[in-house]
């Protein structure tokens, strides 16, 4: 198993926890930041803090031209357009945008929006919100026990009223990975508009949404090495033309009167206020870094490492997992349990061994239910995530089962 990344560019996994060597697991949460990220950021605040956009000095040009760079980093890392690109605080602000400007603009009574049984409180709570609004209808496509959306009942709940197919790109739970292309197709034919939560699925595999064929997409700075409180919506031009703002104040306005406004040109008609262009910088800088390890490597090693945890905590008794036990089928996540012992109890064990899982209901509680548990441990891959760091992991957890028997 190749390395795809330095461990030693992150310099928080150089700490001791607890005394041991730091086994961190739990990048579905929120991935770490390697150095290039923290330089960044920090050269930023030093040399080049001022607002964007405003000012006609060096510093604030300076910063209008690190914060639009970032933007076309961005862009590209997803074969789009630098206009497309809406910052935003996070996945959740991008998909509430598209639930706020785009959707009480277009959903009326007696449409439909579909989503799965998987997807993350923030893909599934703004569609009830609007659907309970609009008196919409909000559709389920359920997965099976392995996670993979059944698309016999995705076919048989699209309609002609059908507006919006909203689907995550990876679980956060199952690691799954739909058919974006083929849900993107159906969808199509019958109009709808396709949005994908790709908080997961951007900080693991490649992603172009021009081959994807999607209409909207959701991304996180932190689960892309990149930092917290910066996120973005891509959208197709002609979309984010026809919506209406969002979020209103200054920036996003062309020209203002006391009873009326116009809207400034895209993307900026969607960032109202002064940006985080410290965490644009630094959302850059992450997408710099995963470019040069190339996010084809970044799969592969992930999914070196996901063959391995499998085949590892299968053979520890009582392991229950959740989701596909092949690699292939799934991204650097995996939820498990262990007979007897609470979630919970299992994340504080590991923890005193140096090892940090997630442990809880992961945004997901439809899918607990469907499972019938309250919680699931989690265990999340990153590129800077070693065998060592797995074996870390399966002793703890071999060891919390003597602890707890
Ligand atoms: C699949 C998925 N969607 C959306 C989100 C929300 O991301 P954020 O909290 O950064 O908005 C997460 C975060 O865990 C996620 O895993």
């Amino acid at each position: 198993m190749t390395d795809v990344s330095k461990k030693s560019d992150f310099p928080i996994l150089k700490r001791r926890i607890h005394g041991k060597r730091f086994a961190y697991l739990d990048s579905a949460a929120t991935a770490q930041r390697p150095v290039v990220v923290l330089k960044a950021m920090d050269e930023f605040q030093r040399k080049h803090n001022a607002n964007t956009h405003r000012g006609i000095y060096l510093i604030s040009e300076e910063a209008t031209a690190l914060y639009e760079g970032a933007r076309q980093k961005v862009a590209a890392f997803i074969h789009a357009q630098p206009n497309e690109i809406v910052f935003t605080r996070n996945a959740t602000e991008a998909i509430n945008l598209v639930a706020y400007a785009w959707g009480r603009a277009n959903i009326v009574t007696g449409d439909n929006i579909i989503v799965t049984e998987m997807e993350h409180h923030s893909n599934l709570v703004p569609w009830q919100l609007l659907c309970k609004e609009r008196k919409a209808e909000l559709r389920v496509v359920p997965v099976t026990d392995e996670g993979a959306v059944v698309m016999k009942e995705f076919t048989k709940l699209l309609t002609h009223r059908t507006k919006l197919v909203a689907v995550s790109g990876m679980s956060n739970v199952f690691g799954t990975m739909p058919d974006l292309a083929v849900i993107a197709r159906s969808a199509h034919r019958k109009n709808a508009l396709v949005l994908v939560d790709g908080a997961q699925l951007a900080a693991h595999v490649p992603v172009d949404v021009k081959k994807l064929g999607v209409d909207f997409l959701a991304l996180s700075a932190h689960k892309m090495l990149g930092p917290m409180g910066i996120g973005v919506l891509w959208a197709k031009r002609e979309l984010l033309e026809a919506m209406p703002p969002f979020l209103a104040g200054g920036d996003m306005i062309r020209e203002v009167s006391l009873q009326t406004a116009t809207w400034n040109d895209l993307p900026w008609k969607f960032e109202a206020g002064t940006p985080n262009a410290v965490g644009a910088v630094g959302f850059g800088a992450a997408v710099d870094y995963l470019t040069k390890l190339g996010m084809g490597s970044v799969r592969r090693h992930e999914m070196a490492l996901t063959a391995y945890a499998l085949k590892k905590l299968r053979h520890i008794k009582g392991v229950s997992i959740y989701g596909p036990t092949s690699a292939r089928l799934k991204g650097g996540v995996i939820a498990f349990n262990v007979q007897g012992i609470h979630p919970h109890d299992l994340a504080t064990l590991l923890d005193r061994e140096g090892v940090a899982i997630r442990s809880g209901h992961h945004c997901a509680q439809p899918l607990m239910q469907k499972f019938g548990v309250m919680a699931t441990a989690r265990m999340s891959f990153s590129v800077y995530t070693t065998k060592q760091d797995i074996d870390q992991c399966i002793a703890a957890i071999a060891k919390a089962t003597k602890v707890m028997a």
